[in-house]
């Protein structure tokens, strides 16, 4: 959740990590910290709010060096002060660690280390990993790392400075990513590669439980058990200019605007117009376990889980398969008890939420397959799953996740694709599909040459505190995504339902304060949410509607119509959910939130 960025080169450090912690604060935004080493004279600020805050407070000082760790923090142990921020460091002031993730065992180690008379400065699981490595330290930092590693239960990604041992930083990670970059200016450590991409795309991912030492020249990884390993650096193919706004006023609105290309990404070198069938080579090391499977479960949290539900429709469609979705947080405590041939496919755009993580590891225990359609290469999830797709998106830096979301969709109809022409479909079938999914990119540009028209009906009812989404079928996750995005971003009270069920409950709150923004697409189902505007309009709501392009009916029924193009059934979702990410956009804008970083809100949520 927090962000991790640390330095070590030719370059004054202050700057650059103040840059990188810049790029990192989707991480969490709550308080922000640094600390510069130059010979063993360590300074070191700390402040609560956002980096601009800590910008300010370190502007004036002089804090020279080259290395240095700076942390920019999502609070879970202790509220967001000074005390409480990171770098945490020992009473003498040797060690400065900076932490992303839980040390499960704090209170008991706490305990222990007040026993001994140690005194504690904050409230955060943190400080106890500062007082180890300084009692575990006999001169060799990466060794008192490695033993309080031993000591210590739960995640961590961590990189720590000590006062003695100018020259070198040592980062270990148990549940929490970190990935060395190797630049011309030196080495960076960072939780996410956003840190360090104008410097480098040359990565190296650390692997669980492992810990490395970096030095202006070099680094070297070991274990905790103190084996060494050798591992080669990796390309990323995220672009400085991936984490630059390029003129938008938000990450949200220019992450909204790229779901042309990133869908274009999604397809690029994956469709066989010709043969109706997509090529995955992700999935190829589990080719014939496919083949074999008859059954699905779908885990995910948050936005990924909605693209999951709407996976379940797309694969019934296209496929034999029964899939379940579940959400990660629930799916990890559960009973399992798959049937044979069961794969797991976990959804998650930073490959690191620990609900989605620990639910694939208890999916494995239990013998089932695992599939990841991850965004972040390398990422934890990518490696822990048998095989995969990458959604090749981009680096998504607004909280809301809006470009990920679309590519996701594309993926689970290419997955679905796939595998139903090995079942049921015919060649004309897959051959349609994917001439409507290569369409895509140009009829989501028409949903986005609406901004303005959607801009106009969010400055119209934006006051309202309450609001409906309702869908069916493909467009039920449709309308709960569609109000999970309202709330996040613009903390107006939504509620996503199955149009279905709105006599059950939700047709007690119309009323004309209470929008409800119905999808309605010309399917099956299209009479049947026509009933369900008639009973809103009776109850005097005012109804906005996302309809297919010409629709003369919801023009003299709904109070606004946002229309998107004519798309076969499966794929309108795509073009629906871009109409509410831009309506909730608007609403947020006009109520003056904090668009790319919404209020208690993280990006990648690394922990339980
Ligand atoms: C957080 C983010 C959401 C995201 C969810 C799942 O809650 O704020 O935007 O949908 O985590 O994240 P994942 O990286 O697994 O897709």
């Amino acid at each position: 959740m927090c962000g991790i960025v640390c330095y070590i080169g030719n370059k004054p450090a202050k700057q650059i990590l103040l840059e990188g912690l810049k790029r990192l604060e989707y991480r969490g935004y709550d308080s922000a910290g640094l600390a510069v080493q130059d010979g063993k004279k360590i300074s070191w600020q700390r402040a609560v709010g956002k980096i601009a805050e800590l910008e300010r407070r370190v502007n004036g000082m002089d804090m020279k060096g080259t290395s240095g760790i700076a942390h920019t923090r999502w609070a879970t142990h202790g509220e967001p002060t000074e005390e409480n921020a990171h770098p945490q460091v020992d009473p003498e002031q040797n060690v400065f660690v900076i932490h992303n993730g839980i040390i499960e065992n704090y209170h008991t180690l706490k305990r222990k280390l007040e026993k001994k008379g140690v005194e504690f400065r904050s409230e955060t699981d943190t400080e106890v990993l500062a007082h180890l490595i300084a009692m575990n330290f006999e001169g060799d930092l990466s060794q008192a790392v490695r033993n309080t590693m031993l000591q210590v239960e739960g995640t961590f990604g961590i990189g720590v400075m000590h006062r003695q041992t100018p020259g070198e930083l040592v980062v270990a990670r148990r549940g929490s990513p970190l990935i060395i970059g190797v630049s011309d200016v030196g080495h960076f450590v960072a939780s996410d590669v956003a840190a360090m991409v104008r410097y480098t795309d040359q990565v190296v991912h650390l692997q669980e439980n492992e810990l490395a030492r970096v030095t202006a020249d070099g680094f070297t990884i070991s274990t905790v058990q103190a084996k060494f390993v050798e591992r080669t650096t990796e390309t990323v193919e995220w672009q400085a200019e991936d984490a630059e706004l390029n003129g938008f006023p938000h990450f949200m609105l220019k992450e909204i605007y790229e779901q042309t290309m990133t869908i274009k990404n999604a397809l690029r070198g994956r469709l066989e117009p010709g043969e109706g069938v997509p090529k995955l080579g992700g999935i190829i090391p589990v080719w014939e376990r496919l083949m074999a499977c008859r059954h699905m479960v779908i885990v995910a949290c948050g936005t990924s889980y909605f693209a999951g539900c709407v996976g379940r429709y797309i694969f019934e469609k296209l496929t034999e398969i029964d899939v379940e979705v579940e959400l990660a947080s629930e799916f990890r405590y559960r009973k399992l008890n798959f049937p044979p041939n069961t794969f797991i496919i976990a959804i998650s755009q930073s490959g690191e939420t620990a609900d989605t993580l620990a639910a694939i590891r208890e999916a494995k225990r239990k013998g089932a397959s695992l599939l990841g359609i991850v965004n972040v290469v390398g990422s934890s999830i990518s490696r822990e799953t048998d095989a995969g797709i990458y959604n090749h998106a981009g680096p998504e830096i607004g909280v809301a996740s809006t470009k990920n979301f679309t590519s996701q969709l594309v993926i689970l109809v290419l997955l679905a694709l796939l595998l139903g022409r090995h079942q049921k479909l015919s060649l004309t079938e897959g051959v349609e599909v994917i001439r409507e999914l290569e369409s895509l990119p140009v009829k989501l540009s028409k949903v986005l040459a609406q901004a303005n028209h959607i801009e106009a009906i969010a400055q119209k009812y934006h006051k309202c505190n309450n609001w409906l989404f309702l869908g069916r079928k493909y467009n039920y996750p449709i309308a709960m995504e569609g109000a999970l995005k309202l709330k996040e971003i613009s903390y107006i009270h939504a509620e996503g339902y199955a149009a279905g069920e709105m006599k059950h409950g939700p047709i007690a709150l119309i009323n004309p304060q209470m929008p409800t923004v119905a999808i309605i697409p010309e399917d099956e189902m299209y009479e049947k949410m026509i009933s369900n505007i008639h009973e809103i309009k009776s109850r005097k709501g005012p109804v906005i509607a996302i309809a297919v392009e010409g629709d003369q009916k919801l023009k003299g029924l709904a109070d606004e119509v946002i229309e998107v193009p004519r798309v076969i059934d499966i794929l309108n979702p795509i073009l629906a959910v871009v109409a509410c990410q831009l309506l909730a956009y608007y609403c947020a804008k006009f109520l003056h939130r904090d668009i790319d970083k919404p209020r208690n809100l993280a990006k990648s949520v690394t922990v339980e």
